[in-house]
């Protein structure tokens, strides 16, 4: 992404919050950008949160990563994306018990439009571009529609920590590991209808869907999945933070250094594949080579199918009406 041994600039936006204390971490250790980057990392969040920010840079340089080369703390969106290749766009407010992730419109989608603003004015031109904060894939239809002179391709939603909830699950149904599964995908949206889809999975080579149960798959393997952060928040008391960081290695890694043919799942900017709008940010079966995305196209859809990736089209254009007038 970077000429060889420059380092890559690196923003990470909620600074201050759960998410960034695992993934700064894991970024300053090389787990991103390979054991041969360094990284010159910009850390940035609220006016009122920045001298917290300033404590976690004082841990940060304490822990002597060896890939960090450069700190820097910033309140500042248009100084934060000066010149950056990466961007994890953590900060937003997360739901509480009893909210959905669609609530989180209305507080956070604004956020998106600055941030997308500069990035389009700042960033480098190879740019890319991860959301976190929620509702991911909508943050991410505002801020690709705020960087207009920035390509769609530059722009993703975490839809990761799904795929990696959807092959553990699997995982322990079938007491298999989860190193055995291909094929995965989780259709659409990061809310309540997202589909994890086992139609193509195979483990070991073989149809995970000959190893399951319809009644189990559909009734509670779908539900599960999709409600899996609101089990955790019921639970812990607070939202995914970790599992959040390590599904955005994954992506951002994936994304950069390739997936060796192997599909993940990645929201991106619909060209309309699959008869999802243009412009939706949809979660899709996706390989990555060279650097980019690719979506694995043509799939033939059953009916079943074809229902769960609708249901997600659906929620995704009301979601994105909300957020086209707040611009
Ligand atoms: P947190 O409350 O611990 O931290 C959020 C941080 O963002 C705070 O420090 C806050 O000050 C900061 N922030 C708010 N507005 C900002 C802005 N305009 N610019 C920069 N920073 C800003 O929350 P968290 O647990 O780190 O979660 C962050 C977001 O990630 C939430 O929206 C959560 O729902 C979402 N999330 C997404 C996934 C996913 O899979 N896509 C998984 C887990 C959490
Ligand atoms: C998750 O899936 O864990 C996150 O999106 C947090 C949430 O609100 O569920």
């Amino acid at each position: 992404m970077t000429a060889p041994n420059q380092p890559v600039k690196v923003t990470v936006t909620g600074a201050a919050g759960n998410i960034a204390y695992s993934l700064l971490w894991r970024i300053g250790a090389g787990e991103v950008f390979g054991p041969d980057t360094l990284v010159d990392l910009t850390l940035m969040d609220i006016p009122d949160n920045v001298q917290k920010v300033d404590g976690v840079a004082m841990e940060l340089s304490d822990s002597a990563l060896n890939k960090i080369c450069n700190l820097h703390v910033t309140d500042d969106a248009q100084k934060a994306f000066d010149g950056t290749n990466a961007a994890f766009l953590v900060g937003a407010k997360p739901r509480g018990k009893g909210e959905s992730r669609a609530d989180m419109l209305e507080a956070n989608g604004k956020i998106f439009i600055d941030q997308g603003r500069s990035i389009n004015d700042h960033a480098a031109d190879d740019v890319r571009v991860l959301v976190i904060g929620n509702p991911a894939n909508t943050n991410t239809y505002i801020a690709n529609k705020a960087a207009p002179d920035v390509g769609p391709e530059h722009f993703n939603a975490l839809m990761r920590l799904d795929h990696n909830r959807t092959i553990s699950m699997l995982s322990q149904k079938l007491d298999e590991h989860s190193s055995r599964f291909e094929s995965i995908a989780v259709w659409g949206n990061h809310g309540d209808t997202m589909f994890p889809d086992i139609e193509y999975a195979t483990v070991g080579g073989q149809p995970v869907k000959d190893r399951v149960e319809r009644d189990w798959y559909v009734e509670e393997f779908i539900p599960r999945v999709a409600k899996r952060g609101s089990e955790i928040i019921e639970v812990r008391g607070r939202s995914s933070a970790a599992s959040a960081a390590s599904a955005a290695v994954d992506h951002m890694r994936d994304w950069v250094a390739g997936t060796e043919g192997k599909w993940v799942t990645s929201a991106v900017v619909s060209n309309g594949s699959y008869g999802v709008d243009e412009g939706l940010v949809f979660g899709l079966p996706v390989i990555g080579i060279n650097g980019r995305w690719s979506v694995v196209e043509g799939l033939d859809l059953n009916e079943f199918q074809r229902e769960r990736i609708d249901a997600n089209i659906e929620a995704l254009r009301a979601e994105a009406e909300i957020a086209d007038k707040l611009f």
